[in-house]
């Protein structure tokens, strides 16, 4: 069957590389004299059938901003069943012969129930969590960075008075995003797992904690501990001063890196072309260096 009408949604915490994405997807559809919808605010924009056909005036100068142009929620509602048929009744009502969901782990599970339900659905994995199985998600290359600029900022006042410090990221319950950033910034301080002892922590921080150097950065994933507490202990054992951070959206947002662009606007050409030759019901993605195929199965890790 030729696909005449593709819809295209967002959903979960929005990722750098998005727009990108959602570019790929138009330039490809406009390619092959495709109509393309965007539904507004992800799932729940389904429901309430959000849609509106996407125009080459909607992303002009856009397509390589943060956020979303399409808006994002994390549906409850989508999970109820009366809501979930509404859904895929408004896909029929707007004649949508395929839908693209770019989004993170939740996203990916609503699509297997698509999918189960005789919507023909493709995923791009949207995410700074980097928490699917490819080799990374649209959106994690860029948090990394903005997460080392802005440690950077902070270690050049914390560094010139001689403090430590403990700083909050995301990640959800993935440790890559603390991992990575650790690697760039160089500290070997991270805090992945709730269950952890602060004993070694402490004295490798005294024992390597050198007027001359660097002062230690400790990265937390999310709630795994109180940042301020923590601080407290460490300033309170370790006699220096620590500072706590809880660096919050500035994680999230901003321009995505040439590499989200390129990523998210690759995936999404690949995803149209599967469609265009029939092909649908996985993700689509990076494994290696190269965009390709995955079950929406394996690529759930958590
Ligand atoms: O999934 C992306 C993410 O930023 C996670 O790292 C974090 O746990 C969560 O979203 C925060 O969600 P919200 O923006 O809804 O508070």
């Amino acid at each position: 069957m030729k696909i005449k009408n593709i819809a295209v949604l967002t959903s979960g915490g929005d990722a750098p590389g998005m727009n990108s994405a959602i570019f790929g997807i138009f330039s490809a559809c406009q390619d092959n004299g495709i109509n393309l919808y965007g539904v507004y605010n992800g799932f729940d924009g389904l429901i309430d059938n959000k849609f509106r056909l996407i125009t080459f005036d909607m992303l002009d100068g856009r397509t390589n901003r943060g956020g979303s142009i399409l808006k994002s929620a994390r549906s409850k509602r989508f999970k109820k069943q009366s809501y979930f048929k509404k859904a895929i009744s408004n896909l029929n009502l707007n004649k949508i012969d395929a839908l693209i969901v770019i989004g993170g782990d939740g996203s990916t599970r609503a699509c297997i129930e698509l999918r189960d339900n005789g919507v023909k659905v493709i995923s791009l994995p949207g995410t700074i969590d980097n928490d699917l199985n490819f080799t990374y998600t649209i959106g994690f290359d860029t948090a990394t960075n903005n997460i080392v600029n802005a440690v950077d900022n902070i270690m050049d006042s914390l560094a010139t008075f001689g403090y430590g410090t403990v700083i909050k990221l995301m990640g959800r319950d993935c440790p890559d995003l603390v991992e990575s950033c650790a690697k760039a910034l160089h500290t070997k301080y991270t805090i992945t797992k709730k269950d952890f002892d602060i004993a070694p922590l402490i004295k490798s921080i005294k024992k390597n904690h050198d007027d001359c150097h660097l002062p230690p950065v400790v990265l937390v994933l999310e709630d795994c501990i109180d940042c301020n507490e923590l601080s407290k202990i460490l300033e309170e054992k370790c006699k220096f001063p620590f500072r706590a951070h809880i660096l919050g959206y500035v994680q999230r947002g901003g321009s995505p890196s040439a590499f989200d662009r390129k990523y998210g606007f690759s995936a999404g050409e690949y995803a149209v072309d599967a469609l265009i030759n029939g092909k649908h019901g996985f993700a689509v993605g990076m494994v290696g260096s190269s965009i390709t195929s995955k079950s929406f199965e394996d690529i759930i890790k958590f």
